[in-house]
């Protein structure tokens, strides 16, 4: 039994009038989709799960687990004819955190200071360094109170979600989502406005078309750039659009900027939407997780406008109190002192990047539709089978483990998200090896 993200409610289905995500060649063609409801149908494990005597809160069993703990389970019965499996589902470096951070860490692992709570917000020390790196970085002033450290950047995408919009409001997510950030909204019974992406325009998505689907309710576009799946990467022009439409419409950009170390050389300044000020729509998030390669510290960042950040605190004292602190006193003197660490490994990063292209450019009927930062997003070659099944045979038959493009979102049915972070560039080509002959029964 396999697992939906949108599997069973209103999700996925194309409006009336423009039935066919796919013609009969399989192409893309323009699609509008539904508001996807809160709470929505519970899937077939959701209700297994249900325990039988206590009812739950309907909107938490209506959005589905997540997807990568099952794409590992298929690995499980893959039998090594190829040799090892090739794990592509986790989008986290492979690489060790740089030695003097692993140091700083077990040092603050032993000072009584980061046994106790600190404040809700985060530690000054990490927001003052936080605040002054962004302020170089965007040509803008970022003050220290406009820095909210949280306990992951998934956590603070939920507190943003829940200071944002009520239940019954909506936020619009480009498609294909990051999957997180659509369980956020369902989570708090909030609906996703799906607003669709598609191959021929690079993933980068419309900010007309998003004007034209935005209604009263929509309290929030939340953008991914460089995105989780497709690796696309918005242009300055798209994100300062996106930002006059929020700000004519009195609503937020939440802008999540988790992959922004991961730009290709060359592209440090990813944007201008800060250069004179920052607007009190904008809501960024950054996570330290990928680029200092600490997941299990848990530590991420929200910045706005000081007001913003002050009712954010309300959210983050019942989510968190404080961040987890070792991490936090760690990351304060990383952000500095391991700036030159992080441009090699964005060099890695970007190395691997073109090792995927050059691999997947020869491989004939799969067809790599979009990629950037360590994501691939590939079209797979089998008309009428669905994402969760190629990736499925994928992982058993070949030991290539992906996520299934329908993990992100509806009408993701022909792609496959492969992370490379934790793949050697030598090795990106092997997977392409065994994806080349590759085929469905
Ligand atoms: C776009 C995006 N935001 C946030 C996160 C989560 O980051 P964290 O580990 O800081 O919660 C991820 C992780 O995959 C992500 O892809």
């Amino acid at each position: 039994m396999r697992r939906r993200l949108e599997r069973g409610g209103k999700a996925g289905r194309i409006a009336p009038g423009r039935t066919q995500p796919e013609d009969a060649e399989g192409e893309m063609r323009v699609q509008t989709l539904e508001p996807v409801r809160g709470r929505r149908s519970r899937d077939e494990r959701a209700q297994v799960r249900a325990p039988a005597a206590l009812r739950l809160n309907p909107d938490v069993l209506g959005v589905a687990a997540p997807p990568i703990p099952e794409a590992r389970r298929w690995a499980e019965r893959y039998g090594g004819r190829l040799g090892p499996a090739i794990d592509l589902t986790q989008a986290v470096p492979g690489y060790p955190p740089h030695p003097q951070l692993v140091a700083r860490l077990a040092a603050a692992a032993g000072d009584r200071e980061t046994y106790a709570y600190g404040n809700i917000t985060g530690d000054l020390a990490l927001r003052e360094a936080y605040a002054a790196e962004l302020s170089g970085l965007y040509g803008g002033a970022v003050a220290p109170e406009m820095v909210a450290i949280t306990t992951g950047a998934n956590m603070a995408s939920y507190a943003v979600t829940a200071l944002l919009a009520r239940a019954g409001e909506s936020v619009m997510l480009p498609v294909p989502w990051y999957f997180n950030h659509r369980m956020n909204a369902g989570l708090l019974g909030v609906d996703a406005v799906p607003l669709p992406c598609r191959a021929d325009c690079g993933f980068i998505p419309d900010p007309d078309e998003a004007a034209a689907l935005m209604d009263e309710r929509v309290r929030a576009v939340f953008l991914v750039s460089p995105n989780n799946p497709t690796g696309a990467i918005y242009p300055p022009e798209t994100l300062r659009r996106f930002s006059d439409l929020c700000r004519d419409r009195g609503i937020a950009l939440v802008l999540d900027e988790t992959y922004r170390d991961f730009l290709p050389g060359g592209t440090d300044r990813p944007h201008d939407l800060a250069e004179s000020g920052w607007p009190e729509h904008l809501i960024q998030l950054y996570s330290f997780s990928k680029s200092y390669c600490v997941p299990g510290f848990r530590a991420g960042a929200v910045v706005a406008a000081p007001e913003v950040v002050a009712e954010l605190a309300k959210l983050l004292d019942c989510l968190q109190i404080c961040a987890p602190r070792i991490g936090q006193a760690g990351l304060a003197w990383a952000i500095d002192a391991l700036a030159g660490w992080r441009a090699e490994n964005r060099a890695v990063m970007n190395r691997r990047s073109d090792a995927a292209r050059a691999a997947f450019a020869r491989l004939g009927d799969w067809r790599l539709d979009s990629q950037g930062a360590y994501f691939a997003y590939l079209r797979h070659p089998f008309p009428g089978r669905s994402s969760w099944e190629v990736a499925e045979a994928l992982a058993v038959e070949r030991g290539v483990v992906t996520l299934p493009g329908e993990a992100f979102g509806p009408g993701q049915e022909r792609h496959l998200r492969l992370a490379f972070a934790n793949v050697e560039a030598e090795r990106v080509a092997e997977v392409a090896e065994r994806l080349r002959d590759f085929r469905m029964s």
